[in-house]
């Protein structure tokens, strides 16, 4: 058997992460004004799959200490770290964010004989005489957040010599299917922290890119506290260093090396269109069927199309559900279908009427809604022409799609 270490599941731990510079320096240098007194936090949006979550925990471990900047400067922030899920309500965050407060605290023993005479106060949430189980039960989301910031006022009061400041960090904030009120959250937190004089707190969130409308639907004037960071594909270098990062782990583990030619390296850079998860899924598939410890490009074809191989898992992953949950029509799905028909390039409205024979408010409908679930993408500068979201998707519609179609 053989380590395999592409992940195409879950976050890319530190050693394994590539690109992504120019985002990481920025957010250093927000830690940095933070440290100094000057309050900052962001945000970082992107499509599904970008990987976003990874520069989190590449983030985390920064604000920790864990990973130092260039530049020689060190971090000591307390983070807490939490990801939010569909069903959390805006109390459910609350409580989540104290819930994670009161663990980072416990374990932190420095922090602990800092804080000796505010301890019971700081982690006792039997608030008002109401039980630690109850507090989400019987407490408003008001009364909550308050006695949250005041909690955070006094680490930060106490902790002034001791640590670079705090960091509340959230994650997946697109998730929740009810708006998770993070503008007022954000904005009442920062604003009475503030207002104590106290500046070294920072909000970090993290979601796809409509979690920017949610905040603003939450607090209006919320937008204005973060700096943002939009996430884009890899570039064609990084995409070929996150392949090399792979194996040169895989080398170190397996004790014996694993080589790839330079044409099987281009192919998966170019299939994943420098999207962190499809390179993953590409290098991990790719890797697998090879036997030889020599991976070529017929090792990377195979990878793709073997049952159970890289089309398959992005299928179950992403693809069936963008063309068989999020869609409901046959005529949208048909779309869809003769988009996959043509190279990876934009057709016009034009195009799509002609050669679906549907009419041309359905095709409009279908684009308007397509385009909204991130299905489909509108060509920068240029109305009226369009493409599907990927060529990945595009493959995985011409083969499983049609199969699955045949099929029924
Ligand atoms: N900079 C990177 N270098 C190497 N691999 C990466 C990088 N960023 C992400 N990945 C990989 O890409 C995949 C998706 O990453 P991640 O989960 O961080 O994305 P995400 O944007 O948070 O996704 P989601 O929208 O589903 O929350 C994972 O398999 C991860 O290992
Ligand atoms: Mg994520």
């Amino acid at each position: 058997m053989k380590y395999n270490p592409f992940k195409p599941g879950s976050i890319v731990h530190p050693g394994m992460f590539a690109g992504r510079l120019t985002e990481i320096h920025e957010i250093e240098k927000l830690l940095f004004q933070t440290k100094n007194g000057n309050s900052s936090s962001f945000l970082i949006h992107g499509e599904r799959g970008i990987g976003k979550s990874s520069l989190l925990f590449y983030i985390n471990a920064v604000a920790k200490g864990e990973i130092s900047p260039d530049d020689g400067a060190n971090f000591n922030f307390l983070v807490i770290s939490v990801s939010l899920e569909p069903h959390d309500t805006y109390k459910d965050i609350i409580y989540k964010i104290a819930r994670e407060y009161d663990r980072e605290l416990k374990k932190n023993e420095k922090i602990k004989a800092t804080l000796k005479e505010v301890w019971e106060f700081i982690t006792n949430w039997e608030i008002m005489g109401v039980k630690y189980q109850k507090v989400k039960e019987e407490l408003d989301a008001e009364v909550m957040l308050e006695e949250l910031t005041e909690k955070t006022i006094s680490v930060l009061e106490k902790t002034n010599n001791t640590l670079d400041g705090i960091y509340i960090f959230i994650d997946e904030a697109d998730k929740p299917f009810s708006n998770p009120n993070l503008g007022v959250l954000s904005k009442y937190m920062t604003e009475r922290i503030h207002k104590k004089g106290i500046q070294n707190f920072g909000i970090g969130i993290i979601g796809i890119s409509s979690v920017i409308e949610k905040i603003k639907e939450s607090h209006e004037s919320a937008l204005r506290i973060f700096s943002y960071y939009n996430l884009e594909p890899l570039n064609l270098p990084e995409r070929k260093i996150v392949i090399e990062l792979g194996l040169d782990a895989a080398k170190e583990k397996n004790d014996k090396e694993t080589a790839i030619n330079e044409d099987a390296k281009n192919i998966i850079a170019r299939w994943s269109e420098g999207y962190p998860h499809f390179l993953q899924q590409y290098a991990y598939s790719t890797f697998e069927v090879d036997i030889d410890d020599k991976i070529t490009k017929e090792d990377v074809f195979r990878g793709l199309i073997m049952e159970n191989g890289a089309l398959h898992q992005l299928g179950v992953r992403y693809f069936d559900n963008m063309y068989f949950k999020e869609i409901y029509s046959e005529d949208y799905r048909k779309i869809l279908q003769v988009m996959a028909a043509h190279d990876d390039e934009y057709i016009s409205k034009k195009t799509i009427i002609a050669q679906t024979g549907l009419k041309e408010y359905t095709v409009q409908n279908a684009i308007t809604a397509c385009a909204k679930k991130g299905i489909l993408s509108l060509k920068p500068g240029r109305r009226g022409m369009y493409k599907l979201i990927s060529n990945s998707f595009r493959v995985w519609i011409l083969t499983y799609a049609n199969a699955v179609n045949k099929k029924e």
